[in-house]
């Protein structure tokens, strides 16, 4: 049985026992300083007198000065304790006073005294009463004599709550002096890591933290950018490096290419400096620090193609000095660093841990994304060595939040992919379930809506007409790949891809139906495909299904258009496209539309009043699509 712990390490059982001793102990020590005490004897009194009194009356009675005066001197004298409001209550509700009976709880280890103290107050009461003349007959009152006699009448009470109150301490005492002891466990553990780190890690990690660090980054795309615009408005100076002019000049001048980093960002760098983009790899020689964040894409062979890597390593190797950090970013099977980057250095004559530190750390930038970005998604590190791990904390942790150390840059390397392998197999899911419920006469669209309400054990994904962007139709493959140098078949990646990249062929068959119910074949018909990036409001095309869609359209002889407001023209393998500019005219003219990407930018409404047939991959139309008779969705 698991049992919930606040503190790692710590079992909640772990503090029963004390508990259990402190609360026995403290409950006998409370017993036995009850017991010191003289015990409480009551005596009572009982009024004789005949009549009635009124709550009025007896409120006078008792606020009489006289019997307070008699109440109030008799304590002086015997130190025993009258509560006059025992008086009140025996008359105020117009009960008889006559026979109430009045308590005293007299604290006097001497019953007889106790019982003499009763009737000395009792005296002077009805002397009281007498003299006011309130009370005819006063002066009438008979000892009750010795009523009880006890020690205290909340001894039980008393013990059981020093019973709980000193176990609630000791657990509560015991939880935190874990919880303290973890926590400097935890900083004696790094205080002796880094005091055992080699003087130069340690000289490198004061220069990172104090901001001084010239750092470096290679690959200045989707990833590099924002890392390089996180880095500069963090302290540190950066150099970017890239082989694409381009992207050099645009930078220098302080404009940005990527949607998600605007211009004044880079321009506010260069301006104070703190940004310098190149092809120079010659500044790898001044650098400090340095990432790399090139594309790992896959060969047409379907394997890893790794030479940005291999070309960047050996290009870095020739300016490397010690007292570096380097770190890999580019999405890769496990592995990668530790036999292609660190071999490279080594042959240098630079030894890994020692003179120079590397390490993996994934990058999870999600292009289009606001609320996680590069600063604030939680970054996963891993070292060749325990120095390089403690190095590359120290140049990431000045600029990203959350940092999440793991044990080697291997298993960086496949956390990133697990991540990726994830989505891939989910979606591949979905989008079978997509067949599926079409086969079954279902709508996919309602059975996820209705899934996703279950509000844990599900996440959500969606069909669509394949997988797309750089990371998710790649990755998975890479890890595939690696497996079969173990003789192992990762058979959840192999389907997973089968069946999304299987996707535009069933989108075609959605529309070769759809053309079908006006009496048309795809043959010369006039095809309209909406949305070529490969997800919403961005212009990334890299594996877009669309450009798949719009082929495999072309091959079946229809006269292809596209329409993107992201993606002015496409040229790819041998597409050569402009989107058209005229978007209502050309879904007018069209014989079938596509919908393969929901651009926020698109008015569907209008767009469904004007098309004659239309193919919904995304469900972009709601249900005014599933109602529509002119539109066949996936
Ligand atoms: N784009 C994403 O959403 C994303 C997310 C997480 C991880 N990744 C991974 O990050 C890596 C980079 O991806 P990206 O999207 O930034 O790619 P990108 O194509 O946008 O950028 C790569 C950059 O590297 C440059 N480059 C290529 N060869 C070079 C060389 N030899 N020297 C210097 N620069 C060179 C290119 O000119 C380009 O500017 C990949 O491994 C990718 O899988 C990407």
């Amino acid at each position: 049985m698991k049992h919930a712990s606040p503190i790692p390490g710590w079992d909640i059982r772990y503090g029963i026992v004390p508990a259990l001793i402190v609360g026995a102990v403290s409950a006998v020590l409370t017993l036995a300083a009850v017991l010191a005490q003289p015990p409480v004897f009551q005596a009572g009194i009982r009024i004789l007198q005949a009549g009635r009194y009124s709550a009025d009356e007896a409120q006078a009675l008792a606020g009489a000065p006289e019997v307070a005066a008699a109440a109030v001197s008799l304590p002086a004298v015997s130190g025993y304790n009258l509560r006059q409001e025992d008086f009140l209550r025996g008359s105020a509700v117009e009960q008889p006073l006559e026979g109430s009976v009045l308590r005293l709880s007299i604290r006097d280890a001497d019953r007889g005294r106790a019982e003499a103290r009763t009737l000395a107050w009792a005296q002077a009461l009805c002397a009281a009463l007498s003299e006011k003349a309130l009370a005819p007959g006063a002066g009438c009152y008979e000892s009750g004599g010795i009523i009880s006699g006890q020690t205290d009448s909340f001894l039980i009470w008393k013990v059981l709550a020093a019973f709980l109150l000193g176990a609630a301490l000791a657990y509560g005492g015991g939880l935190l002096q874990a919880r303290w002891n973890a926590k400097e466990n935890a900083v004696m553990a790094k205080k002796e890591m880094v005091k055992g780190l080699d003087p130069a890690a340690q000289k490198l990690i004061r220069k990172l933290k104090s901001g001084k660090a010239r750092v470096g980054v290679i690959g200045l795309g989707y990833v590099g950018l924002p890392l390089v615009d996180v880095f500069g408005h963090h302290g540190y100076t950066v150099v970017g490096i890239d082989v694409d002019q381009r992207k050099i000049d645009a930078l220098n001048k302080g404009k940005s290419y990527i949607e998600d980093i605007p211009s004044s960002h880079v321009a506010s760098l260069v301006r104070k400096g703190a940004l310098k983009a190149t092809t120079d790899f010659s500044q790898v020689g001044t650098l400090d620090a340095l990432s790399i964040c090139v594309p790992t894409p896959l060969r047409k062979t379907g394997d890893p193609d790794l030479s940005y890597i291999v070309n960047v390593t050996e290009e870095i190797v020739k300016y490397l000095h010690p007292g570096m950090v380097i770190v890999l970013e580019s999405t890769t099977y496990p592995g990668t660093t530790r036999e292609i980057l660190q071999p490279k250095i080594e042959a240098r004559g630079l030894k890994v841990g020692k003179d120079i530190f590397l390490a993996f750390s994934p990058e999870r930038v999600d292009p289009g994304r606001e609320d996680w970005t590069t600063i604030n998604t939680p970054k996963v590190i891993g070292g060749i060595t325990p120095a390089c791990l403690e190095v590359a904390l120290a140049y990431y942790g000045r600029a990203i939040r959350t940092l999440v150390p793991v044990s080697s840059a291997d298993a960086a390397e496949m956390s990133k992919l697990l991540e990726n392998t994830f989505r891939a197999v989910n979606i591949g899911l979905v989008n079978e379930v997509a067949i599926m419920c079409n086969r079954l006469g279902l709508d996919v669209w309602e059975i996820i809506g209705a899934a996703a309400t279950k509000p844990f054990g599900y996440m959500k994904f969606t069909p669509g007409p394949g997988l797309g962007g750089h990371c998710i139709p790649i990755d998975p493959l890479y890890l595939s790949w690696k497996l079969k140098a173990f003789n192992y078949n990762a058979r959840f990646i192999e389907l997973a891809s089968e069946i999304n990249t299987g996707m535009p062929r069933y989108v075609v068959e959605k529309v070769q139906d759809a053309l079908n119910k006006n009496r048309k074949a795809i043959n010369g018909s006039r095809i309209l495909v909406l949305g070529v990036a490969y997800k919403p409001n961005v212009s990334d095309l890299r594996e877009s299904p669309a450009l798949d869609v719009i082929g495999l359209l072309q091959k079946k002889g229809a006269v292809v258009d596209y329409h993107d407001p992201f993606v002015p023209e496409v040229r790819h393998e041998s597409l050569r496209l402009t989107s058209v500019p005229d978007l209502e005219g050309a879904v007018q003219q069209a014989d079938c539309v596509v919908i393969t990407t929901d651009h926020d930018a698109y008015q569907w409404k209008k767009i469904l009043e004007m098309a004659r047939m239309v193919v919904d991959t995304r469900n972009a139309l709601g249900v005014e699509g599933k109602l529509s008779p002119k539109v066949i969705r996936l």
